[in-house]
């Protein structure tokens, strides 16, 4: 039988463990991945005892606390800490979500806090976007349009505009992504959840006239259709929206066309 082993520098070890103040009596364990890759050491997980009687209510809250008031050398990334920049995107108890938007409380016993799943580490909770990002640019994310520019501006209809809701919220943390199976062996060639969400998202817009150009795109064996609506993105998606739905509707719109 064909016996699988990680390499020994990727073997995440125990790290070290920060007691709570003395005096605290509200204390909560954060165990959190850390990296260094100057360091040349392995991944270890250190354990915080954090006061929750002096830290705020969210993840992040205690991830700041941490930051500022125990170990300065923690690395992760936040922006609005309130759900808009899609940055503190992390995997929190086995699950994607925005750190700001998911509350301790939410959890019992033991909060552990991982880097985004199936990414290169940066370090610590940072995983490396680089790919994702170029995924997104190929799609052209922006307005397309070949008619003459009106005096103002391009309206739309409030059903027109209605078609983007749901779509226009993404805020591109790659939770979806990154908890799709089929975006973690293919991810190199699949666009993935979130990307072809969004790729719906200027296919639906009303103002946009390249329907066309961008569906020739993404018909394409591995760009699209390593989808197989397993429907991991729609349950992870932080801000409640269904990416598997804008997929779907992709395709639809593929099938469409090929019957016009
Ligand atoms: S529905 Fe498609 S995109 Fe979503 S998790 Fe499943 S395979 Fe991935
Ligand atoms: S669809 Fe949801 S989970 Fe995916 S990138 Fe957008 S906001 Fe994040
Ligand atoms: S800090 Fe912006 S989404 Fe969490």
């Amino acid at each position: 039988m064909v016996e699988f082993s990680l390499p020994q520098n990727s073997v995440v070890k125990k790290g070290k463990t920060y007691k709570a103040v003395a005096g605290a009596t509200n204390i909560r364990n954060f165990e959190v991945y850390r990296w260094d890759p100057d360091s040349g050491e392995n991944p270890r997980i250190d354990v915080f005892e954090i006061d929750m009687d002096h830290c705020g209510p969210m993840v992040l809250d205690a991830i700041l606390k941490i930051k500022n008031e125990i170990d300065s050398s923690l690395t992760f990334r936040r922006s609005c800490r309130e759900g808009v920049c899609g940055s503190c995107a992390m995997t929190i108890n086995g699950k994607n979500t925005l750190a700001c938007t998911k509350a301790i409380s939410d959890y019992k016993n033991t909060i552990k806090i991982f880097p985004l799943p199936h990414m290169a580490v940066v370090k610590d909770l940072v995983a490396d976007m680089s790919h994702f990002f170029e995924q997104y640019a190929s799609i052209k994310p922006w307005l397309t349009n070949d008619t003459e520019a009106p005096e103002k501006e391009r309206l739309q209809s409030k059903e027109e505009r209605a078609k983007l809701d749901g779509l226009y919220e993404c805020v591109l943390c790659a939770c979806c992504s990154t908890s799709c199976p089929s975006y973690w062996w293919n991810g190199d060639k699949y666009l993935g959840p979130a990307i072809l969400l969004q790729a719906y998202r200027w296919l639906a817009d009303s103002r946009d006239t390249n329907d066309q150009e961008r569906l020739d795109e993404l018909n394409e064996s591995f760009k699209l259709y390593r989808c197989h609506t397993i429907m991991n993105c729609t349950d992870a998606c932080p801000k409640g929206l269904n990416p598997a739905k804008a997929i779907a509707e992709i395709k639809k719109q593929l099938v469409q066309r090929e019957h016009t």
